[in-house]
């Protein structure tokens, strides 16, 4: 799909500077924390320290590697190779992170082959069950979802990936109306599949791919600085984008 294309090809060249940005940091560092707020007041979510984690769109591994040493074990997916050899030049400087396994890959499906090897070849303690497939406990995904065209087909893959109890957890920016369109430059639009999550359409698909217990909140919020007027490319003031938290349980 010629949206998904163009989108990796941008995140190719952005994955040597992505770091270097304060404002994707920051929001790392919010979501990082608003997911553990989250699983904390979920008491009947699997423990962290024996969960398999799946990461959608995990860049260059800002959350996975964040998350990584709570965790029992995390596959990091992403379709950019750029941003997966980020990662893999991380993983292989810091060899003392050995529960971390690599995709370069979009997913469209949970018996992916190159999905099944990575969890086969990592250190995870709850998989290996039903039939041989392998599932993890939480799904996350950060600041990935509005570069996707179809959300319904990867929310339900998401879905597939759970083992039955599995949380999903996902952060966004939210479409709070004309504004939230500012979020990107205008020169930095190729990809954009959405300005935003909306917040009635993100429950409804949650709970349409099967999720219960889903909640869509405002985790937090991230100041940004946009262009002075649209495609000037000039630094403008700085807009609060809020931040959605979706979550839901697999039954
Ligand atoms: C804005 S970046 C966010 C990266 C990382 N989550 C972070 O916050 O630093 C969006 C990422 O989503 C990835 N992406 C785009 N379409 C995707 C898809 N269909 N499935 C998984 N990842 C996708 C891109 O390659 C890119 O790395």
């Amino acid at each position: 799909m010629a949206a998904t294309t163009s989108s990796n090809d941008r995140f190719n060249t952005d994955a040597a500077t992505w770091d270097g940005n304060p404002t994707v940091q920051r929001a790392t560092a919010l979501a990082h924390k608003a997911y553990l707020a989250h699983l904390e007041a979920d008491t009947d979510a699997t423990a962290l320290a024996t969960s398999d984690v799946l990461e959608i769109g995990c860049g260059t591994g800002l959350l996975s590697l964040a998350l990584a040493p709570a965790v029992a074990s995390l596959v990091a997916v992403d379709p950019a190779k750029g941003m997966i050899a980020a990662l893999n030049a991380k993983l292989e400087s810091q060899p003392s992170t050995t529960n971390v396994r690599t995709v370069c890959a979009t997913l469209h499906g949970a018996d992916d082959p190159r999905l099944q090897a990575a969890v086969a070849a990592g250190t995870g303690v709850n998989n290996g069950g039903e039939k041989g497939r392998r599932r993890f406990d939480l799904v996350v995904s950060h600041l990935v979802l509005h570069h996707v065209p179809d959300l319904d087909e990867l929310l339900a893959v998401m879905f597939a990936c759970l083992r039955t109890g599995g949380r999903v957890l996902l952060t966004d920016f939210e479409d709070f109306g004309p504004a939230a369109r500012s979020f990107h430059p205008e020169a930095k639009m190729d990809g954009v599949a959405r300005h935003g999550l909306k917040r009635t359409e993100m429950a409804a698909l949650l709970a349409w791919v099967g999720f219960e217990d889903v909640r869509v909140e405002t985790a937090f919020s991230v100041d940004k600085h946009v262009e002075t007027q649209p495609g000037s490319g000039d630094v403008g003031p700085l807009v609060k984008f809020p931040f959605l938290l979706c979550s839901g349980r697999k039954p």
